[in-house]
């Protein structure tokens, strides 16, 4: 069909996700999410997303149909995240995929995860959907066909990446990555040095507010010449980034003011390691794409709920001449819709089923 109807399945990590597309339109995106059950370890604990998931998936599927105003009988097609993301925790969706696939005789699509976090950028913006919330109604770029120079900027607990989108069905390159923590991982990882709690990124972009960023000045990782090499000649590291001589940083920084018996300002560092992640992210992404002529850019991941990583992105992006595209948030963050949204357009596009005998990747590039 011109428009397929299309069922998406999420559950990489701690989100179970379903969401229904019609072509390039939202119908819906209901997410569960187990994190209230991690909060307590500091971490997402796989044995126990995994068990959430298999809780969670038929009354969010239920929920999603019910919500559609569809039927599994209505459905054109399934899709499925099959990596990358914790092996148990896919294994549930994926299982659960083919059984509906089986049961139903629909054909069923196997999704990179990182690849669906830009594809949710093509569904239509604007009330593109009667059924569709207020909260999950514009994903930015609108008009179901990408620019043709984009890039897409990844930023959650899992990956931090920067890509360059040829064609969202066959032609998506990394340019650059993180080469140890994602920035998530980082805030989260910081967050607890500074007793913030967990998950750590909205706790410090709240507190940093009330810090001033230039009262300590972190490292920012592989900026020095040997990483990023000149003009002419690229360094091996020039779009990657690191984050864990930072978290060390911080660490040191902590134990200082505590070895001199003096009160740690926490606003003040919270800010200050904000600041220095942002600074490298933003920085770095939008010379990756000033160097591959890339027009559009795509913010996605938890982290893209960041204040300041928006403001600075969108500060540079706009001096280098670049448009920033940022989702509604429940579209960035781990979700049903953004798989039966690249599912969708791989059925447009008249790509074969995956089949029901593919297995899931946890580390899939
Ligand atoms: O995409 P996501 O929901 O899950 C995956 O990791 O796939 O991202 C979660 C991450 C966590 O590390 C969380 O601390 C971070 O996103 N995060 C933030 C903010 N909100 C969530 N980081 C910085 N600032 C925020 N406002
Ligand atoms: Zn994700």
């Amino acid at each position: 069909p011109k428009q397929p109807l299309v069922l998406g399945i999420e559950s990489s990590c701690d989100e179970t996700g379903v969401g229904i597309v019609r072509g390039t339109t939202l119908l819906t995106n209901t997410v569960s999410s187990s994190m209230d059950e991690h909060v307590r370890f500091g971490g997402v604990i796989p044995e126990i997303a995994s068990r959430a998931h298999l809780d969670a998936f038929v009354p969010t599927l239920q929920e999603s149909l019910h919500e559609a105003g569809v039927t599994l009988d209505d459905i054109d097609a399934i899709a499925v995240t099959s990596g990358p993301g914790l092996a148990g925790a896919l294994m549930v969706g994926v299982c659960a995929a083919k059984a509906l696939a089986v049961a139903t005789g629909k054909p069923l699509y196997a999704i990179n995860h990182l690849v669906a976090h830009v594809g949710v950028g093509l569904l239509d913006s604007g009330a593109a959907s009667e059924r569709a919330s207020d909260a999950v109604a514009a994903a930015g770029l609108g008009a179901g066909k990408l620019p043709e120079n984009l890039g897409a900027l990844l930023v959650s607990g899992g990956h931090t990446e920067i890509l360059r989108i040829r064609s969202i069905t066959d032609d998506v390159e990394l340019l650059g990555s993180t080469i140890d923590d994602a920035a998530g991982e980082a805030y989260d990882k910081v967050a607890r040095i500074l007793g913030l709690g967990y998950p750590g990124g909205p706790a410090i972009d709240k507190l940093a507010r009330q810090g001033n960023p230039k009262s300590i000045r972190f490292p920012r990782g592989l900026t020095q010449p040997k990483y990023m090499g000149t003009a002419e000649e690229k360094g091996p590291h020039r779009y990657d980034w690191s984050f864990s001589g930072l978290k060390t940083a911080v660490a040191r920084c902590v134990e200082q003011f505590e070895a001199r018996g003096e009160e740690v300002p926490v606003a003040d560092i919270a800010a200050a390691f904000q600041e220095a992640v942002v600074d490298v992210i933003s920085s770095k992404a939008v010379l990756a794409c000033k160097e591959h002529g890339i027009t559009d850019v795509l913010l996605g991941g938890g982290v893209a709920a960041n204040s300041r990583l928006r403001e600075l992105t969108g500060q540079r992006c706009t001096s280098a001449g670049i448009k920033l595209h940022v989702p509604p948030l429940d579209l960035c963050t781990d979700n049903g819709a953004m798989v039966a949204a690249l599912g969708a357009q791989l059925i447009m596009a008249g790509i074969a089923p995956s089949g029901v005998s593919f297995a899931p990747d946890s580390s899939m590039p």
